[in-house]
């Protein structure tokens, strides 16, 4: 497979999938259905990611605040996950995907956590595209996470104050040591004409670079996937130096 180059340089492509809802109320459908889409669009990302040799694509599916929503959606989210890994499993696990989840996703219904952890130990192996779903994910809890991990070891004395770096922060992230260091996304993508983050990846969005469309997740196809990442090579990243 050949591996993904661009210049500047794209290591990792998040996406904030959203309009799910809206692409289904304009066709006067359930939400959950627009669900379904979206997740049919997801399928189709990660096949062209890998294809391109990308060597990481991170989703965000359902965030520490999507809870508020409906229990039939929220019930139907996580029932379509159970979907994506039993209609696809087999097929990532060939083309070399490793699935890793970032998120606490100890509360997600007991049918979705199982098929996940089937997604993690069957792909574990794998050294291609890592796609990394974050569930049940917010940035102000993983940091908060952080700190209380940090404050535990400085409080036993395993670490001092001055040891407490931007790297070890970075480490104690979901994105971190957990999850073989994910390195921080070089582009964040969000659909549907918002544009925000929406509590995605905070810390580690410092020097992303942001592109939003106006195309709701459900209509995003990999040729639209792909103009956006041609954009990005017209980017000039500077991280704070100069050109
Ligand atoms: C994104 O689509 C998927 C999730 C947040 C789970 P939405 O469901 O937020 O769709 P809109 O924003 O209501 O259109
Ligand atoms: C962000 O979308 C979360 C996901 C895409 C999973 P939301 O639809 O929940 O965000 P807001 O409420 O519009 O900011
Ligand atoms: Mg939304």
């Amino acid at each position: 497979m050949s591996e993904f180059e661009k210049n500047p340089p794209l290591t990792h492509v998040a996406i904030i999938m959203d309009g799910n809802g809206r692409w289904a109320k304009k066709r006067l459908l359930p939400r959950v259905a627009g669900h379904n889409a979206g997740m049919m669009a997801m399928k189709e990302i990660v096949r062209r990611s890998a294809e391109l040799g990308i060597k990481y694509l991170t989703v965000y599916a359902f965030s520490t605040e999507n809870w508020k929503r409906s229990d039939e959606e929220v019930g139907g989210i996580f029932r379509l996950l159970v979907k994506y890994v039993d209609s696809e499993l087999a097929e990532i696990t060939k083309n070399n995907v490793r699935v890793r989840v970032m998120g606490d996703y100890s509360p997600v219904p007991a049918p979705a956590r199982e098929s996940l952890e089937k997604a993690l130990e069957t792909t574990a192996d794998n050294d291609g595209l890592v796609f990394t779903i974050a569930l049940n994910y917010g940035s102000r809890a993983e940091i908060t996470r952080a700190v209380k991990s940090i404050a535990k070891d400085v409080k036993s004395g395993v670490i001092a104050p001055e040891d407490v770096t931007e790297q070890l922060i970075s480490s104690r992230l979901y994105t971190g040591e957990e999850n073989g260091n994910i390195p921080d996304p070089d582009l964040i993508i969000r659909t549907s004409g918002e544009e925000r983050l929406s509590n995605f990846m905070l810390w580690q969005s410092a020097y992303s670079e942001l592109e939003f469309t106006d195309v709701l997740w459900p209509d995003f196809t990999p040729e639209v996937f792909e103009k956006m990442l041609e954009e990005y090579g017209h980017r000039e990243r500077r991280f704070g130096g100069r050109k």
